[in-house]
């Protein structure tokens, strides 16, 4: 039987295998009705992602996006609550100061119990997600806390090495050439730590760690934040110099096998190509596919001029 607890990653972190801690952002009331939807109402629209994911039968994934429409806060949270809806507020930081400076309250309880993690940025993303929806496979360049506070969803973390989470990916990722997809195959299951999350639970993972989640039955609200520490931007940086290599023709060495101090040459190195503007971002901005409407299928209704 393969070991696939003590090997969930290969990236050196406080965080060696997915872990739920508790948290009280539900008791403050921030993940009922009348509080989402008025900060759905205020929320600036150029911070919403609104997507609709359909699987195939071998879990191959397809997108549609959504624009903010013009429902009010209550009519996308219904929408939402009767769609098949994925909708992400980003930047909870200045959207909604009053439940980050909860979360961040909460952040410094479960940092706290990894000796030697030391966040230097925080930032956070509000998810509000219809009973059905799921998120394809994918990773964050990012250590992340999942505070989940409303619905039931299951969190399927996988091992963070080569054959789960390829480096040449990580590079493509991290220098905005592609958006945050893997490759994937059901094969992969079997490899999986799955995790059922209930309300007043946070779940957090190996940096880096693919995963995937999926919505149990149950119209789900989660602030997932993700954060830096220095080893994290330095391997960051590292993964975007080496994509500036490869795409120079080099064949850089992978950052698994450079040392912190190697790590960190690589990370000035990768500051002074992105002032020289060594790679393009190639992330088109989506053209959009629906408007949010209530009383339609999945929650989608045709777009309006
Ligand atoms: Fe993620």
């Amino acid at each position: 039987m393969r070991d696939v607890v003590s090997k969930r990653t290969r990236y050196p972190g406080p965080i060696t295998e997915a872990r739920v801690h508790p948290h009280s952002l539900v008791a403050q009331g921030f993940a009922e009705d009348a509080a989402l939807a008025a900060v759905l109402d205020r929320y600036p629209a150029d911070l919403f992602d609104i997507n609709l994911y359909d699987y195939d039968a071998e879990g191959q994934v397809s997108l549609r996006t959504g624009a903010r429409g013009r429902l009010s806060g209550a009519e996308l949270l219904a929408a939402i609550q009767q769609g098949r809806l994925w909708v992400n507020l980003r930047n909870v930081e200045t959207g909604w100061p009053e439940l980050w400076a909860a979360a961040m309250d909460e952040f410094a309880k479960v940092q706290a119990t990894y000796p030697g993690m030391k966040a230097v940025t925080n930032a956070g993303q509000l998810i509000i997600s219809s009973p059905v929806a799921k998120v394809p496979y994918h990773f964050d360049p990012a250590g992340v806390v999942l505070f989940h506070m409303r619905g039931r969803k299951r969190v399927f973390v996988y091992p963070g090495d080569e054959a789960h989470l390829p480096e040449k990916n990580m590079e493509q990722v991290v220098a905005r050439q592609t958006t945050e997809e893997l490759p994937y195959t059901r094969a992969f299951e079997g490899d999986a730590q799955v995790m059922d999350l209930e309300p007043g639970q946070a779940l957090t993972w190996p940096i880096y760690a693919p995963h995937r989640v999926e919505n149990l039955d149950r119209f789900c609200v989660s602030l997932s934040m993700d954060f830096q520490t220095w080893p994290s931007r330095f391997r960051n940086g590292a993964l975007f110099a080496n994509a500036v290599l490869r795409s120079r023709g080099g064949r850089p060495r992978m950052t698994d096998r450079m040392a912190t101090p190697e790590l960190a040459a690589r990370w000035a190195a990768s500051l002074a190509m992105k002032r020289a503007g060594a790679l393009k971002s190639r992330i088109a901005t989506f053209e959009r596919d629906f408007e949010p409407e209530v009383g339609v299928a999945d929650g989608a209704g045709a777009l309006r001029a």
